[in-house]
């Protein structure tokens, strides 16, 4: 199928890539021309695993084009996705003005039916704004259907969520649309994509659930904002831990095994950031508050995140009395593993925090240090952790990178000053920590 991705973001190069790859013939539009150059010459906009080589694959067997003219790929396609950002206002509200505009474009290019798909996430009844600012740019008054079709990638595991979803969502008001989408989607639901590596016969097709446009859309907010709500849960019975000397590793695990609870997105830590989470729990209460529902919950979900970073600070003024010309080693900057994604990253806050009380930080990221860079002045960056570790006050973890799981333990503590680990993800043996003579603190564990 012709497909056109509007957007070549995270999102949008990832569903991209990815309907290349399943045998579509898909180009992406940007108007950011340095973006396209750089994607033209295999270099990524952002770092995702696998993402550079399934781009260049597919763009020299030519079923991936990139280009910066709307009129070219509004031409080319039967699928239009609209994967452009909808970046938050002061408010939570998300600004849809892109959105606006590609929707406008988009009418103004199209000759023949299309099918414009929501694929950025947007608030419940966008698609009706979306439907109407076509039809009043509808120059060749050509027919068109505007469906939802939320992606749930996780950053640094996009591409396998892309291609082994546990579900396909897909809004439309229209019979031919949503058939043209459950088409286009055939390969991912079959498992029949060339190097699949699950078997249809076990583990069955992927569900593909036709809801009405709402509907659809509010999924969306309504999924993201869940499993930040659980997050905020466990974190706060972790609090509860701390206080009456229980501990939080354990109580997740107990309440996960009841299968009505799973045992995913139960651990506790430093909290939740990234361009998501954050973003659509404030969308969506304000949505919910604009429809007429106040969504009390949501507010106390987003306090509760935020609660956590300042649990962190006050932990490490705790173990140290003065923070006054301390040195603070930060291990993890991104908002978690496999990114270099800073976007409301835990350390951001925490680090700034600790500046404000006079501390030196030192840190360390196996990927995120030139976003890093941006964001925070007067800090010290390193080239591993062992660099972050000399001289340091205290070693503090912010982000459960694999390689932070093996390091040498006796070198961390013979380079420091003071033997102290704070571990806010509650990554490491507290006991095998221990054993290496370090004092250590967790989050909600003794
Ligand atoms: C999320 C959703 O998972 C994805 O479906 C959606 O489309 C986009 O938002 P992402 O932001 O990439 O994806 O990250 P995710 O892996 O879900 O983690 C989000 C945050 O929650 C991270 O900061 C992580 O550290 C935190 N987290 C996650 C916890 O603190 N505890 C957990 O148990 C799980």
């Amino acid at each position: 199928m012709k497909v056109t991705i509007v957007g070549a973001g995270h999102v949008g190069l990832v569903t991209g890539a990815c309907l290349a790859e399943v045998g579509n013939d898909v180009i992406c539009v940007d108007n950011d021309k340095q973006k396209i150059e750089q994607i033209d010459a295999g270099v990524m906009p952002i770092y995702e695993p696998g993402l550079p080589e399934l781009v260049g694959k597919n763009m020299k067997k030519g079923a991936l084009r990139v280009t910066t003219s709307m009129e070219e790929g509004v031409n080319h396609a039967l699928v239009i996705f609209i994967a452009v950002g909808t970046p938050p206002k002061t408010d939570g509200e998300a600004d849809l003005s892109y959105i606006e505009m590609v929707a406008r474009e988009v009418a103004l290019h199209m000759d023949g039916y299309r099918v414009i798909s929501e694929k950025s996430t947007v608030p419940v009844k966008t698609g009706e704004w979306v439907d109407r600012t076509i039809r009043l740019n509808n120059r060749h008054k050509v027919e068109f259907d505007v469906v939802s079709n939320p992606e749930f990638l996780r950053e640094g595991a996009a591409i396998f969520d892309f291609m082994y979803p546990d579900r396909i969502v897909v809004g439309s008001g229209s019979d031919r649309a949503a058939e043209i989408m459950r088409e286009l989607y055939q390969p991912i639901i079959e498992r029949n994509f060339p190097g699949c590596n699950v078997l249809l016969d076990e583990v069955g097709p992927v569900p593909l659930l036709v809801t009405d446009v709402k509907s659809a859309e509010l999924i969306k907010h309504a999924s993201n904002s869940f499993l930040a709500t659980k997050i905020s849960f466990i974190n706060a019975v972790a609090n509860v831990c701390e206080l009456s000397g229980a501990d939080i590793t354990l109580v997740a695990k107990g309440i996960g095994l009841d299968h009505r609870i799973g045992k995913s997105f139960l651990h506790a830590g430093a909290g939740y950031g990234g361009s998501c989470f954050p973003k659509d729990v404030a969308a969506f209460k304000k949505i919910s508050g604009d429809l007429g529902y106040d969504f009390r919950l949501l507010e106390e979900v987003s306090r509760i995140n935020q609660a956590q970073r300042e649990l962190v600070v006050s932990k490490i003024k705790k173990t140290l009395w003065i923070v006054r010309e301390k040195t603070i080693g930060v291990l993890g900057l991104s908002f978690k593993p496999d990114t270099d994604d800073m976007r409301e990253a835990p350390a951001v806050d925490v680090i700034k925090a600790l500046q404000a009380e006079g501390a030196k930080i030192k840190a360390y990221d196996p990927q995120a240090i030139p976003e890093a860079e941006e964001l925070l002045q007067g800090v010290e960056f390193c080239k591993d952790a062992y660099e972050v570790a000399c001289d340091a006050d205290t070693l503090l973890f912010m982000t459960e990178w694999e390689e932070f799981r093996t390091l040498d333990l006796a070198r961390v503590k013979e380079a420091m000053n003071y033997p102290i680990i704070l571990d806010a993800r509650n990554m490491l043996d507290p006991n095998a920590v221990r054993a290496q003579g370090f004092e250590y603190v967790g989050m909600g564990r003794h």
